[in-house]
C-alpha cells in the first residue's frame, strides 16, 4: 500500500515526472462556476487539477490557477482530447485549443479521453487510436506536455496501441469506485508501470447512499465519500474527487488519518454494478 500522508504526496510516472496522489476532478463542474470551484480547491491545497475539452470548463480552470498567484509550475494540470477530435491532425489542433482555453503554454498531462471502439469504428478503431496516440507522442517530444496517457482504455486497447506506440502511456484514467472495481485493468496498470487514475471515485448517489458503505463509514467515523477515496488509494490508484462545495472539497482531502482493514476492503470490493456510469468502453456509442 502507498504510504501517502497528504494529497500532494506524489506518484512518480515512468518518465520521472511526479503527480500529486489526489487530484481535483472537474467533470460536471459547470463552465460558469469552474473558476470559483477550482479556486476553492486550490485554497484547500489541491495542486492537481483534472479537466477535459469535453467539460467546457478549461477557461475557468486556467483563470483560477492564474489568479491564485502561485507559479504555474506548482500545479499539475491534465486535459483530454475528446472523441470527435481523434486522428493525428485533429488531436494536435485540439491540444492547441485546450492550451488556449486554459491560457497556458504547456500541459502536465494529456490523455485520450476514450478509445475508439470496434462497435463504432469496426476494424478502423485500432488505426484511429494509433494515430491519436502518435499525435500525443509528438506533442510530448515537442515539449508541450510533460506526460501523456489514456483514459477508459482496457488492457486489450492498450495492448493494441502498444503494437505501434513509441512511448508507453504513463497514466490510464478509468471509472473506479465501490461498485465498479476494474480489477483487471488495475492489475494490468500495476504490472506495466502505468499509474491508474480513478474518475467518479465517489460513484454518485447510489454509492453515497449504500447502506453497507454507510455502516462501515460510520463505524470509522468518516463519511462515505472519504471511505470511497481511501478505498481507491488503497487499491493503488489516484482518485479525482469532484465537488463544487468548499466544505466537501476540503473534507475529501481528509483521507490519510485512517486505514481500511483487509476485511473492510474485501467487503467494499464485493459490491457490484453500483453507482457512477459502470461504463463499458467497448459498448459506448459516443
Ligand atoms: P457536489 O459537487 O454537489 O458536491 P463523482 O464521483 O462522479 O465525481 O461524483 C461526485 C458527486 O458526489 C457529485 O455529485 C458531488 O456533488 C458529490 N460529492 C462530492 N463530494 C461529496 C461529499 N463529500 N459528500 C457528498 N457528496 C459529495
Amino acid at each position: 500500500m502507498n504510504q501517502f500522508t497528504g494529497i500532494n504526496d506524489t506518484f512518480v510516472l515512468h518518465n520521472g515526472v511526479t503527480i500529486p496522489c489526489v487530484g481535483y476532478g472537474t467533470y460536471k463542474v459547470a463552465p460558469e462556476v469552474a473558476k470559483v470551484s477550482v479556486a476553492a480547491a486550490i485554497k484547500t491545497g489541491y495542486r492537481h487539477i483534472d479537466t477535459a475539452a469535453y467539460y467546457r470548463n478549461e477557461a475557468g480552470v486556467g483563470a483560477a490557477i492564474r489568479e491564485s498567484g502561485l507559479p504555474r509550475e506548482s500545479f499539475f494540470v491534465t486535459s483530454k482530447v475528446w472523441n470527435t477530435d481523434r486522428g493525428y491532425d485533429q488531436t494536435k489542433s485540439a491540444f492547441d485549443a485546450s492550451l488556449q482555453a486554459l491560457g497556458m503554454d504547456y500541459l502536465d498531462l494529456y490523455l485520450i479521453h476514450w478509445p475508439a471502439n470496434y462497435l463504432q469504428y469496426g476494424k478502423d478503431a485500432k488505426a484511429l487510436n494509433a494515430e491519436t496516440w502518435r499525435a500525443l507522442e509528438d506533442l510530448y517530444h515537442e515539449g508541450k506536455v510533460r506526460a501523456i496517457g489514456l483514459s477508459n482504455f482496457m488492457p486489450h486497447h492498450i495492448e493494441a496501441l502498444m503494437e505501434t506506440a513509441r512511448i508507453k502511456p504513463m497514466v490510464d484514467q478509468i471509472e473506479l469506485h465501490p461498485g465498479w472495481l476494474q480489477r483487471g485493468t488495475l492489475r494490468y496498470c500495476a504490472d506495466n508501470g502505468i499509474v491508474a487514475e480513478a474518475w467518479s471515485p465517489l460513484g454518485r448517489n447510489a454509492v453515497l447512499e449504500d447502506p453497507n458503505l454507510i455502516s462501515i463509514a460510520s463505524r470509522l467515523g468518516k463519511s462515505v465519500a472519504q471511505l470511497c477515496i481511501r478505498w481507491v488509494i488503497q487499491h493503488g490508484a489516484l482518485p479525482l474527487p469532484k465537488s463544487v462545495h468548499p466544505d466537501r472539497i476540503a473534507a475529501n482531502t481528509q483521507v490519510f488519518d485512517f486505514i481500511l482493514s483487509d476485511e473492510d476492503m474485501a467487503s467494499i470490493d464485493s459490491l457490484v454494478n453500483l453507482g457512477g456510469q459502470c461504463a463499458r468502453p467497448d459498448d459506448v456509442l459516443f
